[in-house]
């Protein structure tokens, strides 16, 4: 299964999907707002290298494996409010896409950068109720930076959400034998990278640093 072309910008039509402007990039998908069966939507569709590196780590597809994962977070209990709803997914030998509800607010970075230290002091424990929650329900490595939470605002409140679940968690495919070794021995704690990820939130990681080369400007 391969996905041969990311569809351009302007309206595309992907099976029962129309596809509208670009809504944003990450390193292994492009999201595009669109309409399946008359409501807004966010569509995301994988790049070939990423479908590529899942299959070689994981075997499977990436769309399934992220829409399987979507799944799980929003029906851990509790955790709903903080989690795009995972509509569709569709895998054919021309592309391979999720389906998510459409989150329409700021990306936690820019909401930060717009409204300033003070705006995002509300949202703290937001984030720790969601890696409690998550943990409760043995969801780990939820790989939560600030281009990866979007800011809704829901009746004047500021509400932290999450809509990017394909990062493989460390427990189930370790990175190298040391890690691997650790977690086994029971010396590394499958909740530690979370618990690092937000006790640095407002400090831009690695990853997050090459993740900014997607927003222009930024
Ligand atoms: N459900 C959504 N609603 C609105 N925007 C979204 C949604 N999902 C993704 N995006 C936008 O697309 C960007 C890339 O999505 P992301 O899921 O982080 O991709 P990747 O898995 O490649 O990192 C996000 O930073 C955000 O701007
Ligand atoms: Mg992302």
């Amino acid at each position: 299964m391969r996905s041969r072309s990311i569809p351009e910008p302007g309206l595309t039509t992907l099976g029962n999907l129309d596809l509208f402007e670009r809504l944003g990039e990450g390193g292994r998908s492009t999201a595009y707002r669109g309409k399946r069966e008359g409501r807004d939507v966010a569509i995301k569709v994988y790049k070939d290298l990423a479908l590529a590196k899942h299959l070689r780590k994981m075997g499977g597809n990436l769309a399934e494996f992220e829409f399987e994962r979507n799944r799980s977070f929003f029906q851990a209990p509790g955790l709903a409010p903080y989690v795009a709803e995972p509509i569709d997914c569709l895998v054919t030998d021309e592309y391979s896409a999720i389906v998510q509800e459409l989150l329409v607010g700021d990306l936690y970075y820019f909401f930060r950068q717009k409204r300033g230290a003070e705006a995002v002091i509300e949202l703290r424990p937001h984030l720790e109720r969601i890696v409690e929650l998550a943990h409760a329900a043995d969801l780990f490595d939820l790989d939560m930076h600030s281009l990866n939470v979007m800011v809704v605002e829901e009746n004047g409140t500021a509400i932290p959400k999450l809509f990017d679940f394909n990062l493989i968690p460390f427990h189930v495919r370790p990175p190298n034998p040391i890690v691997a070794l650790l977690l086994t021995l029971g010396l590394l704690n499958p909740r530690s990278r979370d618990r690092r990820l937000l006790r640095n939130f407002d400090r831009a990681g690695k990853r997050h640093r090459k993740l900014l080369r997607y927003f222009p400007g930024s």
